[in-house]
C-alpha cells in the first residue's frame, strides 16, 4: 500500500539493534494495565523482514529494569538472554538467537517475547488534581530513545512499521494510543475491565508509539479532531485549541494531504517535559499552553507540521534530527504566515535567532553539540537536546529561501521533498542531494553556500538572516527605554506601554530584557507597579518575568519562581527557573533543597537534567 524509497543502511549510534540484518514491519501489542500492582504487562509479536542471507540473531533494545519472562514459546523457538555490554543511555540490549534449524531463509519470521514492566513512574507525576494521581499514566516513551522501555523492539527511527494494539484497563478509565480507534470490547478474563483496540496502518518509527491511560474526557473540536484531558480542563482546552482544523487545512495546502486520518490532542499532566509531542493521531501537549486566549497555540501548529516532517519523512537517525525539527519549524512559521501575516513569520524568525544564541551560549560556541549535524556516538540524546536543530535548521532553510526565490518557491521544494521521501527515512546528505536536483537551474547559487560551516561547524549559523522588524520594533524600543532609564526617568513608564503590545510582543520584550545586564531592583519593582506582571497567568510571560525578577535579586520573587519550577515540569521553564534561583547565591541552597524535595514528582529526564544544571552528582 505504501511506497517507500529503498533505504541505504546507516548505522544508528543511539540503538543497539541490528537494523541492517532485519527490519520490523509490524508490531502486535497486547497490554494489561494494572494500577493496583503498578505493573504494565505486555506481549509483543514482531513481524520482521530479513535483510541478509544467513540471518541468525536479532538484537532488540529493551530497558534494563524491565523483567523479561522467558516462557516456553511455540515454534519458532526463541531464546532470550540479556547481554551485558558497556552501555550509554542506561539501556541493555538483549540477543534473541535462533536455533540452528530455524536459520532463516524465508522472507518473514515471527518472534514473540513477553515482558513485564514495573511502573515506577505511575505515581510520580505532578497532576492538577490529587484524585487522579494514581490514574495518571504518563507515557513511558516521552523521549526519542525510550520506546524500548515499553516494548522490546528495534528502537531506531530508521525502522518503520505499522502496529495493532489491545489494551486492557479498568472499566472506569480510558486508554489512548498514537493510532486510530478500533473499537472496545469487554475483557473476557475480567468483567471489571475493558479492552481498547487501536490500529496504526501508516508505517512509523517506534519513537512515535505512545500509550496513555487515565480518567479522560473529550470534546469534539473539528471534523477529525477531539481534545482529551481530565475533566477539569476539557472545556478550557476545547476553547484554546479551536483553531486546530484551520491549522490542519492550512498545513495540507502547503505540504499535501494529511495521511493519518484523525488528529486528536491530549492535554498531559503538568509534569510533561515538552511543549508538545507529535504522536501520530494524538498530539501530546503541556497544560502550560492553556493561556486562555489561544495565544500559545503555535505549539499545535508545530506538532501538526510534524505530521509531514518527522512522522511521514523521518530522520534516519538522531544525528539528522534537524531534518525533523528544522523543517517542522519552517512549516509551522509558514502556517503563521498564512493564518496571520508575513510580519508574524518574520517576528518569529527574530525570536528563533535569539533562542539559537541562548543555546550556543549555554553549550559554548566550540561545543560540537551545537553542530547542525552532531556526532552522537556515546552521547545521550536527552543531554544533547537544545534549540540548535530547530533554529539553526530554520535559519538554514530561511537563508536558502532568500537565495532561491522566496517563500512560495522554497515551500515548493519542501512539499516535493516530502512527496519523495514520504513513508521513508532520510539523511542530511540525501536531503542536500535532492535540493541540488530540485534546484538544478540554480546550482551556482547553491555552490556558494558554505555547507561545512552550516552543518559541521559549532557555534552560530554562518549567515544571520535579515528579518523584517515591523513587529519587533516596539519590543526593542520598550526594552531599551527600561535599560537606559535612570531613577528619575522611572515615572515616565505607564500601563499604556504594554497595552500597545500583543501577547507575542510582550513575550519578546521580556526575552530582550533577559539578554541585557540585570535591571536594578528599583526598575523591576516599578515594572511590577505599572504593568502588574505578577498576576499574568500566561506561562511564557510569567516564566520570563520571574527570571527578570530573580536576576534583579528581588527576594520576594524567589518563592514564586520555585513554585513555577515545581508546579509544572516543562523543561523549557523548569530548568532555567531552577538555574536562575541557584545563581542568586543567597538562595542556592533553597534551589537545591526545593529540587530535592520535588525531584520525585518530576519526569525522570527533567530531574536528571536539573540535577546536572545544579551540579548535583548522582
Ligand atoms: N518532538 C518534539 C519534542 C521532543 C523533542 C520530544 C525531543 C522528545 C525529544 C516536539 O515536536 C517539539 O519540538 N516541541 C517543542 C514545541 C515548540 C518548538 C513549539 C517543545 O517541546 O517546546
Ligand atoms: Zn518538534
Amino acid at each position: 500500500m505504501f511506497s517507500a524509497l529503498i533505504m541505504t543502511p546507516v548505522s544508528d549510534p543511539s540503538s543497539f539493534s541490528t537494523v541492517s540484518k532485519c527490519a520490523t514491519k509490524h508490531l502486535n501489542l497486547i497490554y494489561h494495565v494494572d494500577f493496583d500492582k503498578r505493573v504494565l504487562k505486555g506481549k509483543v509479536a514482531l513481524t520482521l523482514e530479513v535483510l541478509e542471507d544467513k540471518f541468525s540473531s536479532l538484537i532488540l533494545n529493551f530497558c534494563d529494569d524491565a523483567a523479561l519472562q522467558d516462557h516456553n514459546h511455540p515454534k519458532p523457538q526463541v531464546l532470550i538472554s540479556l547481554l551485558r555490554v558497556p552501555v550509554y543511555c542506561h539501556q541493555s540490549p538483549f540477543l534473541i538467537s535462533l536455533q540452528p534449524h530455524s536459520m532463516c531463509t524465508c522472507e518473514d519470521l515471527w518472534v514473540e517475547c513477553r515482558f513485564l514492566e514495573i511502573l515506577s513512574f505511575v505515581q510520580s507525576c505532578i497532576t492538577n488534581h490529587s484524585v487522579s494521581q494514581a490514574l495518571c499514566f504518563p507515557s513511558l516513551s516521552q523521549r526519542a530513545t525510550h520506546c524500548r522501555s515499553m516494548i522490546p523492539c528495534q528502537d531506531s527511527p530508521s525502522v518503520k512499521h505499522t502496529y495493532y494494539a489491545q489494551v486492557s484497563v479498568p472499566k472506569e478509565l480510558v486508554a489512548l494510543m498514537s493510532a486510530l480507534h478500533d473499537g472496545q470490547v469487554p475483557d473476557p478474563s475480567d468483567s471489571s475491565r475493558v479492552i481498547y483496540r487501536f490500529r496504526q496502518p501508516v508505517p512509523m518509527p517506534s519513537y512515535l508509539i505512545a500509550i496513555v491511560v487515565g480518567a479522560l474526557e473529550s470534546r469534539k473540536i473539528g471534523p477529525r479532531s477531539r481534545v482529551w484531558s481530565e475533566k477539569e480542563n476539557v472545556d478550557e482546552a476545547a476553547f484554546e485549541f479551536s483553531e486546530t482544523e484551520t491549522m490542519l487545512k492550512t498545513a495540507e495546502s502547503l505540504a499535501g494531504p494529511y495521511v493519518w486520518g484523525q488528529y486528536d490532542l491530549l492535554v498531559m499532566p503538568p509534569s510533561f517535559p515538552y511543549g508538545g509531542m507529535e504522536n501520530p493521531c494524538l498530539t501530546f501537549v503541556t497544560p502550560t499552553v492553556l493561556a486562555g486566549d489561544k495565544s500559545l497555540a503555535g505549539v499545535i501548529a508545530h506538532e501538526i507540521s510534524h505530521s509531514w516532517t518527522g512522522n511521514l519523512v523521518t530522520n534516519r537517525n538522531w544525528e539528522h534530527f534537524w531534518l525533523n525539527e528544522g523543517h517542522t519549524v519552517y512549516i509551522e512559521r509558514m502556517i503563521a504566515r498564512c493564518m496571520e501575516s508575513e510580519h508574524l513569520r518574520q517576528f518569529k524568525g527574530i525570536g528563533g535567532w535569539k533562542e539559537l544564541q541562548e543555546s550556543v551560549n549555554q553549550f559554548g560556541a566550540n561545543n560540537v553539540l551545537t553542530n547542525l549535524v552532531p556526532n552522537l556516538h556515546e552521547v545521550d540524546t536527552d543531554e544533547a537536546f537544545s534549540s540548535v536543530p530547530y533554529e539553526k535548521g530554520f535559519a538554514l532553510l530561511y537563508h536558502l529561501e532568500e537565495l532561491l526565490g522566496g517563500p512560495e518557491v522554497f515551500m515548493g521544494f519542501v512539499k516535493s521533498y516530502i512527496q519523495l521521501f514520504a513513508y521513508g527515512t532520510v539523511t542530511t546528505e540525501e536531503w542536500k542531494n535532492y535540493l541540488f536536483t530540485y534546484f538544478k537551474d540554480k546550482v551556482d547559487i547553491l555552490n556558494k553556500v558554505d555547507w561545512n560551516a552550516w552543518m559541521h561547524t559549532p557555534g552560530m549559523a554562518p549567515v544571520k538572516p535579515k528579518y523584517d522588524t515591523t513587529m519587533a520594533d516596539a519590543c526593542t524600543a520598550l526594552c531599551q527605554r527600561w535599560v537606559k532609564a535612570k531613577e528619575e526617568d522611572l515615572a515616565s513608564f505607564t500601563e499604556e506601554d504594554v497595552k500597545k503590545l500583543n501577547s507575542p510582543q510582550l513575550i519578546e520584550f521580556m526575552a530582550l530584557l533577559l539578554q541585557e545586564e540585570p535591571l536594578p531592583l528599583s526598575h523591576v519593582k516599578k515594572m511590577q507597579e505599572v504593568y502588574q506582571l505578577n498576576s499574568v497567568k500566561n506561562a511564557e510571560v510569567r516564566f520570563r518575568w520571574l527570571r527578570i525578577c530573580v536576576r534583579a535579586h528581588w527576594e520576594e520573587a524567589v518563592p514564586l519562581a520555585l513554585k513555577m519550577a515545581t508546579e509544572q515540569g516543562r523543561m523549557k521553564f523548569t530548568r532555567p527557573l531552577f538555574k536562575e534561583v541557584y545563581n542568586f547565591s543567597k538562595y542556592s541552597d533553597k534551589a537545591l533543597n526545593t529540587f530535592k524535595e520535588n525531584r520525585g514528582a518530576l519526569h525522570p529526564v527533567t530531574a536528571m537534567l536539573v540535577a546536572k544544571d545544579l551540579k548535583i552528582n548522582g
